[in-house]
């Protein structure tokens, strides 16, 4: 069973009589000791799902499970050790750190919150996450407005870690970043995730950054995640002509994403998830519809036998007519 499964699960939005449902029946799971990247276009659902996964908005369908447990039905101590076990990162970690707490103090006081070590030994311990993350004593009394943007992240991170988590959420973490050091705050996510056996859930704009980290992939397509697999499978062998068309879509800065990127363009603009198209949520915009994609929507089926990958599709699906493909 993996560390954390999301299973059919749906958020909605509801303001001034319209509701918009972020998140629609996404299914995903996270390993305890992999990378899952999770990808998509900008406003396709990626944060709410994560934030949901964290408690910060709560399911109108559909349920999270961690570790065997529903998430929705922990309470007290068991909710609090959730809590702790899964970590979030924020894209912008200006937003998580508070302007008045030092960086050591910041620290600290995730120590605090979740009571871990004894008062005496935080100093101590508050040196050793900020070493882990390639900080040193000399940053502990800085305050957040005195770091870069990536030493901030590096505080966020040894935030996160400081009650030693067993799985981190990190939305877009390097987006807000410069360039020239995303890589090494890359490299600090993958070293953290491999040295302590994390399960990490990466959601990233950038498919050649998502490729060469991922074990797993999931695409996701207002609220739904339509295809999953082996990064090598998603990225190499794409299923879904959405995935297809975001590969085609987003130029990449890695050789090989970049080498097998064709010219289909991603036709149109993202219905909005207040008004979900019938039938294949993607067929309004889908090079390659069938007539039944308009109405009936596709359930996830397998991909060959390797169970971890699926897509929903009714393209090559050996129960769905197909001559009537127009092209
Ligand atoms: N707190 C909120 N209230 C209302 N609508 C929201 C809220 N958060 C997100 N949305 C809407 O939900 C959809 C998905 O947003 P989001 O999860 O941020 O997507 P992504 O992270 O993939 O860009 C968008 O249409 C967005 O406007
Ligand atoms: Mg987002």
């Amino acid at each position: 069973m993996s560390l954390l499964t999301i299973e059919d699960l749906t958020v909605k939005f509801s303001s001034g009589g319209t509701t918009v449902t972020a998140v629609d029946g996404a299914t995903l799971s996270v390993d305890g000791d992999e990378v899952v990247g999770l990808v998509g276009e900008s406003g396709c659902g990626k944060s709410t799902l994560a934030r949901t996964v964290v408690g910060l908005h709560s399911a109108a369908n559909g349920q999270v499970v961690f570790d065997g447990q529903v998430v929705s039905s922990l309470r007290g101590s068991a909710l609090r050790a959730y809590r702790r076990q899964v970590q979030y990162v924020f894209q912008d970690p200006l937003s998580s750190l508070s302007p008045r707490l030092s960086v050591g103090k910041a620290v600290a006081e995730a120590l605090d919150i979740h009571r871990i070590g004894r008062p005496s030994s935080r100093p101590a311990r508050v040196l050793e996450l900020l070493e882990l993350v390639g900080l040193s004593a000399a940053h502990a009394d800085r305050m957040p407005s005195a770091l870069s943007g990536g030493q901030r992240q590096r505080v966020a991170i040894a935030r996160a870690l400081a009650v030693e988590p067993r799985m981190l959420i990190c939305d877009e973490p390097v987006s807000a970043l410069d360039v020239s050091i995303r890589a090494q705050i890359i490299n600090l996510f993958l070293d953290l995730q491999r040295e302590f056996g994390l399960g990490l859930l990466f959601i990233g704009h950038d498919l050649g950054l998502v490729r060469r980290i991922s074990d797993r992939v999931a695409v996701m397509y207002l609220g739904r995640v339509v295809e999953r697999g082996t990064a090598h499978a998603v990225f190499d062998q794409p299923q879904h002509p959405y995935t297809r068309a975001l590969l085609a879509a987003t130029p990449s800065a890695d050789p090989v994403v970049e080498r097998r990127r064709d010219h289909v363009l991603l036709a149109g603009e993202l219905p909005s998830p207040s008004n979900i198209p019938a039938g294949c949520r993607f067929h309004t915009r889908c090079p390659v519809a069938l007539p039944t994609c308009a109405t009936v929507e596709p359930v996830e089926r397998p991909v060959d036998q390797e169970a971890s990958d699926a897509v929903s599709c009714h393209l090559g699906d050996p129960a769905v007519p197909q001559e009537l493909a127009v092209s």
